[in-house]
């Protein structure tokens, strides 16, 4: 299989503290990697340095073999790696459609040359984010909250909308951090859902989270780490089951 996604011996520290020591790692295309850890092991700096959130002291990601270190995240999004945050980051006074609007790639208008030579483009495209935008709330069930401020839906229905506000910026590699905790047992069907539909439309995804049952259940292959560094790496079954990771969780 190819893989779309590379990282090799990431290092970052903070004031001394490894979030990442030496951590390498791939993602096949169309598979669902899951990433796990306990609190502080690292798993969202991983996130923020493959996004150009944080810079890495040192290592390189390669996205479909081309080195994307050091990129700044709107161009790393350009290219094909969307995310979500583990504390979903909408602008809660900005209506449902509108932040789904906001997270598209292609705003024409947003180069002022462009505001006065291509007013037709402009409209086209704005139309076309729209429809999409529209069906992506159809398709989530979430189109009778479209003109609701995004801060008055549950935490669920928020989380939901942060990964439609993913999806948005039709990424190739979807990097979703904890999509389903703390949310209620049909949000997370809807949520697990959305996600194997991602999958069957050939996505790359990778997935923190904490809830194991969910790891187990959608994963195609799980990496456990623990202070930065990649302990166990394999099918859930055997990451559940590897006496390391058992260790760990005991501790
Ligand atoms: N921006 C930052 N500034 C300072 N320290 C940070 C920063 N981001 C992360 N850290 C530290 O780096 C370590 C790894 O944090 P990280 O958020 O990556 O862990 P995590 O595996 O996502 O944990 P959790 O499961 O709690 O979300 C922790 O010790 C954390 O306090
Ligand atoms: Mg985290």
């Amino acid at each position: 299989m190819d893989k779309i996604l590379k990282t090799q011996n990431l290092f970052k520290k903070f004031d001394g503290i490894s979030a990442l020591n030496n951590f390498s790692c791939f993602v096949e295309k169309n598979e669902i990697l899951g990433l796990i850890g306990p609190n502080g092991a690292g798993k969202t700096t991983f996130f923020n340095v493959v996004t150009g959130f944080l810079p890495s002291d040192s290592g390189d990601v390669y996205f479909h073999g081309k080195q994307i270190s050091n990129k700044s995240p709107y161009r790393i999004v350009a290219d094909g790696i969307s995310r979500t945050f583990q504390d979903l980051r909408l602008i809660r006074q900005l209506n449902v459609l509108d932040n789904v609007l906001l997270s598209f790639q292609n705003q024409a208008g947003e180069k002022l040359s462009g505001v006065f030579f291509q007013k037709n483009k402009i409209i086209q495209t704005e139309l076309q984010n729209r429809k999409k935008a529209e069906s992506l709330l159809e398709y989530t069930d979430l189109s009778e909250l479209a003109n609701e401020p995004a801060g008055n839906l549950s935490y669920g229905q928020q989380k939901l909308l942060s990964i439609v506000c993913c999806l948005a910026a039709d990424a190739k590699l979807l990097l979703l951090d904890e999509p389903v905790a703390g949310i209620n047992p049909s949000m997370r069907e809807k949520i697990l859902s959305v996600i194997e539909d991602q999958k069957k439309e050939g996505k790359s995804i990778v997935i923190i989270e904490h809830d194991m049952d969910f790891i187990m259940e959608i994963c195609d292959r799980v990496i456990f780490m623990d202070t930065g560094e990649k302990i166990s790496e394999g099918t859930p079954g055997e990451v559940r089951n590897d006496p390391k990771v058992i260790e760990a969780y005991l501790e």
